[in-house]
């Protein structure tokens, strides 16, 4: 057999060093130069703003238009942009130059007898719009680049810019397991729900299937199942499963939507899925989940925290340019989305259903919402 993806998906000496570059020059800008915005906010676009209009501005939309005039506002959007297209460009070379290793690595685990696991693709699967022909990230290609053949370039991508931020926050990409993020949230479910021992789990639009796989880890004993609209990370959640020894089950499809039986898992979870569903979208598949949970089953999401009562106006206004030039079209719409009161809507009882933040160290949090339906 030829090496695992993750022996395989190792940057070189050059390309590790411009990685840690694009990492600092991210973390510089949306850091330091970011708060240097909301000093320049604090200290003179809200004093002349409520000078001359009696008040402060009361939403983004009143106070955008302050910032796109101000240098250091267009200074950070082009580097942001810019770092943006860096990104792409640095995590490419690595990808384009192991590409074949990995397509082969897969190849070989589509084709052995011996997979503890499975791996169900479906090419007729109509891609929901919008997001079927948005790149998200501005990611070249999208989720969903290459999906006749299932190539791995989009999920590759999405896993270099993973190893580029992890290196970033000063994490070595070796050593830091992949599988990290689904053992805090196992931790996260069993504190809010002790009682939580899930035989049978459910990661909706689970990527390539780190948390998924951290899920496993964490309850061994469970039948552990990702689905995602995208046939390519699904084809490289399997093979990092696999290459894990890991006995877990993929599935290409739309979570509205899963043909799953009833009442037929006790654990649904999903982590920044929901801030890239759109209003419609994002009700559809919270009603899915609520008929495919059993009874006393628990719904468990992690998302943004960006809501625009718990941030300020500056941030607001970042975010809105987020969305608009650099490839994040849903943040803002979830972000405004009552999820209490679409939660309600999917049928979730008010006793069941939760909403609630959790800090996550220095400045961050994490957005928690779902439900535990009567037992
Ligand atoms: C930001 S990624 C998150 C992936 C993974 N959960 C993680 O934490 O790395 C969002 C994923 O949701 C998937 N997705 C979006 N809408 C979906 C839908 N309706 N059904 C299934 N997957 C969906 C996308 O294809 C993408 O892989």
């Amino acid at each position: 057999m030829s090496k695992t993806f993750t022996e395989t998906y190792q940057p070189n000496k050059e390309e590790s060093s411009r990685q840690a570059f694009v990492g600092t020059l991210k973390k510089c800008v949306n850091g330091a130069l970011e708060q240097k915005i909301h000093a320049l906010y604090e200290e003179k676009l809200l004093p002349e703003y409520t000078e001359q209009h009696g008040k402060p501005p009361e939403s983004r939309a009143e106070a955008k238009s302050l910032f796109e005039k101000e240098h250091l506002f267009q200074l950070w959007g082009s580097a942001v942009y810019t770092s943006q297209d860096l990104l792409w460009e640095t995590v490419g070379d690595t990808v384009d130059r192991i590409l074949e290793s990995a397509e082969q690595r897969a190849s070989e685990i589509d084709a052995s007898d011996n997979k503890l696991g499975s791996l169900s693709l479906n090419q007729e699967l109509e891609l929901p719009e919008p997001i079927g022909s948005t790149e998200i990230h501005r990611q070249p290609g999208g989720y969903f680049f290459d999906s006749e053949k299932n190539g791995l370039t989009s999920p590759l991508l999405y896993y270099g810019t993973i190893q580029l931020y992890t290196a970033a926050k000063g994490f070595s990409t070796g050593k830091t397991k992949d599988t990290f993020g689904g053992h805090a949230m196992a931790q996260l479910i069993t504190q809010r729900f002790p009682d939580t021992k899930p035989t049978r789990i459910l990661d909706m639009g689970c990527g390539i299937g780190a948390l998924t796989r951290g899920l496993k880890e964490f309850w061994p004993e469970a039948e552990v199942h990702g689905l995602d609209l995208s046939g390519p990370f699904m084809r490289c959640a399997h093979m990092m499963a696999e290459d894990s020894q890991l006995e877990m089950h993929f599935h290409q499809l739309d979570a509205a939507k899963t043909g799953f039986e009833n009442n037929s898992f006790d654990l649904i979870v999903s982590q920044i899925l929901f801030h890239e569903t759109w209003d419609e979208k994002l009700v559809e598949i919270m009603q899915e989940v609520k008929r495919l949970l059993s009874p006393g089953g628990v719904f468990f999401n992690i998302d943004v925290p960006y809501q625009p009562d718990r941030i300020g106006i500056p941030s607001q206004v970042t975010n809105d340019w987020q969305v608009i030039n650099n490839g994040e079209p849903f943040w803002t719409g979830f972000v405004d989305t009552n999820i209490d009161a679409a939660l309600a809507k999917a049928g979730f009882d008010e006793q069941e259903r939760f909403t609630d933040y959790q800090a996550a160290g220095g400045n961050n949090s994490y957005f928690l919402f779902g439900a535990q339906v009567a037992p």
